[in-house]
């Protein structure tokens, strides 16, 4: 089932996230339902809030980065309960943009490296250091389990120079080619 993804300006975006309990109902359905979401978008990555949930949940699959990097290639993760416990190395900027901000790309200073422990989809714990666009995606879904936003991270000029666009958003006044729930 394909969801719609929640656009800029809802309020479920802004909200912190909770871990689930082992008994969390339909969890691998969910999970599929996630992926082809997110596929359907030609996403790289999805966060439980844009799908309108309060769950600690996200997914990835950085397949598309394979020429760049090819241990990318069939990483196709799912991230419950997430915590980073470590975020250092070097900061990079580099472009970046959102299912739930459409037409809006921006650079975004990233640590290069984290140290991020999970369940997967069989709710085993996992400690993992990830670095580079694995690192930077995961940065990026885990920021919306927080309620945020990656338009956060710019520069304050930047910001400026959006505003009327994300306003617009907000509005749901945005083309897109997939389904999306305006507030
Ligand atoms: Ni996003």
């Amino acid at each position: 089932m394909i969801f719609p993804i929640y656009l800029y300006g809802h309020p479920v975006l802004r909200k912190t996230t909770k871990d689930i309990s082992p008994d969390y109902s339909n969890l691998s359905v969910l999970l599929e339902n996630m992926f082809e979401t997110m596929y359907k978008a030609d996403g790289i990555g999805l966060a439980a809030p844009q799908i309108g949930l309060e769950d600690r949940i996200l997914v990835v699959d950085l397949s598309p980065y394979k020429d760049q990097d090819p241990t990318c290639d069939g990483f196709k993760k799912v991230f419950i309960n997430a915590h980073i416990i470590e975020k250092d190395g070097e900061e990079n900027t580099m472009e970046e943009g959102c299912l739930s901000i459409p037409t809006i790309h921006e650079k975004v200073p990233r640590f290069n490296r984290i140290r991020i422990q999970y369940l997967d989809e069989n709710l085993q714990p996992h400690d993992e250091v990830y670095e580079g666009y694995k690192a930077r995606v995961i940065q990026h879904e885990y920021d919306h389990l927080d309620g945020i936003l990656f338009v956060d991270r710019i520069s304050g000029l930047r910001k400026q120079m959006i505003r009327s666009k994300l306003n617009k958003i907000s509005k749901g006044i945005v083309n897109c080619s997939y389904k999306v729930k305006r507030f």
